[in-house]
């Protein structure tokens, strides 16, 4: 049977050029890099300069993707971004990198599922590509969670990281099984009663500022391990694959820990998992596409390869999704 598959053709990504270590970190707030290290594994991140807004690393990031695919802005009808942090309220961020990239044709939206973002992302423009409502869709994570961190609070500051990575998916028909090229699925789930763990305590629509991000670790900890493994065993089960047959786990990257456990109790093997918090810290939205371009380009990532990405984020929203690259 013929049917129409979203088939990643390019990728790229953006950081900030400033680097920032733990050791930088310890003398703002009291911690330090064996801290830092230890329970997160996280050993710098990149923080955004005034200059660098969220549409400015969405733009860099796209640029290099479609350069990666050959493709120009007349070739993109559909641009999402999933971000928390917006240069604005309205217009969207997406319209901002739609309008800076040349591209004045098809629609662009923001997504908000903070961490996950870039799963619901992926999850959306599939169903743009495989109803044949869109043909070509630049799907971007770009965050800046530097300017809605706060800066004295160690227990979150330390975690977090600005960057932006982008992919194009492009409509190409397809035999559909499991073995051609393509998102094969995508789960998505949320639930919306454990807002309290992970939030911002500001809005437009409530205190009228941006808010800074609040956080209960060791409970987004333990919903991460213990139970955001049934949208990865959801994508297994609908593709009739195994982790054994996973070639490369590509994680949100907001905590070493978190994910090896991931991993673990999934039986993927570590060898498999590709890592990036260490260098990015947790950039939110922007973590998987980052480490996907990374993967992609030190060569671990191979057409044809099958890639699992998952994420959680505040909501909580989680969701997986498996691509034959
Ligand atoms: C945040 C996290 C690293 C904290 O690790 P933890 O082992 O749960 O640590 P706790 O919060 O219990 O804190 C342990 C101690 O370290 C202290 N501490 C917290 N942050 C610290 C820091 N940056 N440096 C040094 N000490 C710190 C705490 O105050 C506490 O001290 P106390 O025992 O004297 O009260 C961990 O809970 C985590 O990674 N959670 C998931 C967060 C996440 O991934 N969020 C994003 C999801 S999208």
């Amino acid at each position: 049977m013929v049917a129409l598959r979203s088939v990643v053709v390019g990728c790229g990504s953006s950081l900030p050029a400033r680097v920032v270590t733990n050791d930088d970190l310890a003398r703002r707030v009291e911690t330090s890099d064996a801290w830092i290290v230890q329970r997160t594994g996280i050993r710098q991140r990149h923080l955004a300069d005034e200059t660098e807004t969220t549409s400015v690393l969405g733009i860099r990031a796209c640029r290099a993707a479609l350069e990666d695919a050959r493709l120009g802005p007349e070739d993109i009808d559909l641009v999402i971004c999933a971000t928390s942090t917006p240069d604005h309220t309205f217009p969207s961020t997406a319209t901002q990198i739609q309008a800076g990239l040349g591209i004045h044709q098809g629609a662009a939206f923001d997504l908000q599922a903070v961490c996950a973002g870039f799963v619901y992302g992926v999850a959306t423009a599939d169903k743009f590509l495989t109803t044949g409502s869109a043909r070509r869709a630049l799907v971007v994570g770009a965050e800046t969670f530097s300017r809605i961190l706060d800066w004295e609070d160690r227990t979150t500051c330390v975690l977090f990281g600005d960057g932006a990575g982008a992919i194009v998916l492009e409509a190409r028909e397809s035999a559909g099984t499991r073995d051609d090229r393509g998102v094969l699925n995508a789960s998505l789930r949320s639930d919306g009663r454990h807002r309290d763990k992970l939030y911002v305590d500001g809005g437009p629509g409530s205190t009228g500022t941006t808010g800074h991000l609040r956080m209960t670790g060791k409970e987004v900890f333990r919903f991460a391990v213990g139970s955001v493994t049934d949208v990865i065993a959801d994508a297994f089960r609908l593709s009739g694959t195994s982790a054994e047959e996973l070639d490369w786990f590509v994680p949100h990257q907001a905590n070493r820990r978190i994910i090896e456990a991931s991993a673990d109790k999934l039986g993927i093997a570590r060898e498999k998992v590709v890592l990036t918090v260490d260098r990015h810290g947790n950039t939110s939205a922007a973590s998987i596409p980052l480490a996907l371009d990374v993967a992609r380009k030190d060569g671990r990532i191979r057409d044809g390869d099958l890639v699992m990405i998952e994420a959680i984020g505040g909501g909580f929203t989680w969701g997986a999704a498996l691509i034959r690259w």
